[in-house]
């Protein structure tokens, strides 16, 4: 058994969610868990605390960070709605915006206040702030009672943390505490999205499918996945090498040609149906290979999905060969996580 150097708090008991909001409030990092992926927290309007979660992370200082607030009142005090060309409507997005989603996986992204300082926001003009809907990081921000930056628990680069477990295979020792509140809903990060103009843009795919946005908000522009260099997005943290477990070769296969991998040592990560229908065509896979299937249903699949890339970490694999969800189904939550999985690549999806 391993030994952990980072002390586990469980939010089954509020004393323990309580000593979190201390250890934030004295100035410390504490990974907890919102409704999407593990986030890591820590004081989001003292630089000297932000800075910790770079450091904890290897994060590049160009990509900026979420406020986590308790609730929208909270959040129009961190936006500078006056710096946007069209105020009113700016104001009109974030109400209609945060009517609809919040509590909930949404990240708005509008001109910050100066009292933000620029290490959260990597030195833009913009901030980006969410009211998560999770109980335990609701009840997290009470006790801190001030915004909260929190980047995903993960070293830079490596998928997301949807357990305690995973916040501590990256970042043990790195942190003061984490927070455990079992698995995460979601399993895939906030949608984010920029009200600072009309129509807004859609910044990031994420746990909010992109249609669900389009039926709040049909104006709303996007662009093709995957392809988001830095500049193009206007979302620093959309570099391309993301989401990525430690294996050397990783490929993104389409699911017409995952056949002819399926005798071959690669391991594979795949649909359920996918898996089925190679087994009656093609034969069982062999013993020594790795194969994770993961279900048909998007919000499972997302569920799973970054729990089974550190499988196959853990699984020592040389060789992954994921299948790319094909176009046709590229609705709903798909589009997100083909969005992940093009990262995880490094491929154009
Ligand atoms: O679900 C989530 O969003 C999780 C949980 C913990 O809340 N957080 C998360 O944070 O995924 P992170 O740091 O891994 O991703 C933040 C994303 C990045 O793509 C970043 O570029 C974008 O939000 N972002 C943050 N501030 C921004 C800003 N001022 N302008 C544009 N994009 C911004
Ligand atoms: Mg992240």
């Amino acid at each position: 058994m391993p030994i952990f150097l980072t002390p586990i708090l469980d939010a089954c008991r509020p004393q323990q969610i309580q000593r979190a909001g201390e250890l934030i409030r004295q100035g410390g990092l504490v990974a907890f868990p919102t409704e999407t992926v593990y986030g890591l927290g820590a004081l989001g309007l003292n630089e000297v605390s932000v800075g910790k979660i770079f450091a904890a992370k290897d994060r590049p200082a160009h990509n900026p960070l979420i406020l986590h607030v308790e609730h929208k009142n909270q959040a129009a005090l961190l936006f500078n709605f006056d710096a946007c060309a069209d105020p009113v409507s700016a104001r009109a997005l974030f109400e209609k915006l945060s009517d609809a989603f919040w509590p909930g996986p949404l990240t708005m992204v509008c001109y910050k206040k100066d009292h933000i300082p620029d290490i959260v926001t990597a030195g833009s003009s913009k901030v980006a702030v969410r009211v998560p809907s999770h109980p335990v990081a609701l009840a997290l921000l009470q006790y801190v009672q001030a915004p909260v930056a929190a980047p995903s628990a993960n070293a830079s680069s490596r998928p997301s943390a949807t357990t305690a477990a995973h916040v501590q295979h990256t970042l043990d020792g790195k942190l003061d505490a984490i927070l455990d509140g079992g698995p995460c809903q979601h399993g895939l990060e906030s949608t984010v999205i920029d009200i600072s103009q009309n129509p807004p843009q859609l910044l990031r795919m994420g746990a909010i499918s992109l249609e669900t946005i389009l039926n709040i908000e049909p104006k709303t522009t996007w662009r093709p996945i995957g392809l988001a260099t830095h500049e193009a997005t206007g979302s620093p943290g959309l570099v391309c090498k993301h989401y990525a477990p430690q294996i050397e070769k990783i490929e993104l296969v389409e699911s017409t040609k995952i056949q002819n991998f399926w005798l071959s040592q690669a391991s594979i990560l795949l649909r359920q149906s996918t898996a089925d229908q190679l087994d009656q065509q093609a034969g069982q896979r062999l013993k020594s290979t790795v194969t994770i299937t993961l279900p048909d249903d998007p919000i499972l699949y997302a569920q799973k999905l970054y729990a089974a890339l550190y499988d196959l970490e853990q699984s020592k694999t040389p060789w992954l060969v994921i299948e790319k969800i094909p176009a046709y189904d590229t609705q709903n939550l798909w589009l997100s996580i083909l969005d992940r999985l093009a990262r995880a690549s490094s491929l154009d999806p």
